[in-house]
């Protein structure tokens, strides 16, 4: 078991709306171990983007507290928390947020910018990375609105990973995608995990949750079930790809 990274005590999410109050996640305590590729499962609506969301400190909880490391984000100032993310957090999501007006390298390279001023060394990082996802360096000059889906998405990955890090966040990251398409992603998303950073996926594929090395599944704002797999590997597709559902059919998935 490795060290943990982010560590929910108790943690409430609910939201209130026309005066009625929603109890989304429901005294949740979790421990991500660094190094992991969670990915977390369960029906639609059962809190996993808010569980995502409230993890990465892009939304705050209504009660209980998160731990990144030793460090606790209640305790951050709105201010402090978008600091956290930009230096700790990469963010992948379903629709693809690149900035239409600019390159994809200066999609990626705009990311960098933030944190570092440096920018011969950011260029120098935001076209290894580039080239890391499989973007030709033909794609890099064209906007977002001139290249496929697969490939945008692949260059948000990019952008995600421009800061280096410690975790990325994705929400449905091939759920806008071609199969052939999801496929270039997760492999990207794969080599991510093998590289050693750690990452917290939600999905409701089968083919994207088989990437990770833990799979979590939310139930109503519970968490209902906990499996363990090896990493990643393709030589052991058939018995990993029948352990998570066996897990899937015990959570009646
Ligand atoms: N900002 C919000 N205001 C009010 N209710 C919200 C808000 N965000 C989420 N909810 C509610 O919280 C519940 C859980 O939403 P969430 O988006 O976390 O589900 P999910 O598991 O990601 O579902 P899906 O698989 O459909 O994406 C839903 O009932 C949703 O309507
Ligand atoms: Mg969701």
């Amino acid at each position: 078991m490795g060290n943990s990274i982010l560590r929910t005590d108790k943690l409430c999410k609910s939201f209130s709306s026309s005066g009625v109050q929603q109890h989304v996640l429901k005294n949740l305590d979790l421990e991500i171990q660094a190094g992991d590729f969670t990915v977390i499962m369960g029906s639609s609506g059962s809190g996993k983007s808010t569980l995502l969301y409230t993890l990465s400190g892009m939304d705050k909880p209504t009660m209980g507290d998160i731990y990144f490391g030793e460090r606790s984000l209640s305790g951050l100032s709105n201010d402090q928390l978008a600091v956290f993310r930009r230096q700790h957090c990469g963010f992948v999501f379903q629709q693809i947020h690149l900035l239409d007006n600019m390159s994809v390298l200066d999609n990626v390279l705009a990311g960098g910018l933030l944190v570092s001023k440096n920018k011969r060394s950011v260029a120098a990082e935001a076209r290894k990375l580039l080239a890391q996802v499989g973007l030709p360096a033909t794609a890099w000059g064209k906007f977002p609105s001139q290249i496929s889906g697969g490939e945008a998405q692949r260059a948000a990955i990019a952008r995600a990973l421009i800061n280096r890090p410690q975790i990325v966040f994705a929400d449905e990251p091939t759920g806008a995608l071609n199969s052939a398409t999801s496929t270039l992603v997760l492999d990207v998303l794969t080599e991510v995990h093998q590289s050693g950073q750690s990452l917290i996926m939600v999905t409701h594929d089968i083919k994207s949750a088989l990437r990770g090395n833990r799979v979590i599944y939310l139930c109503d704002g519970i968490i209902c079930g906990d499996l363990r797999l090896e990493p990643y590997a393709t030589d052991e597709l058939t018995a990993r790809n029948e352990k998570l559902k066996a897990f899937l059919s015990e959570m009646g998935w």
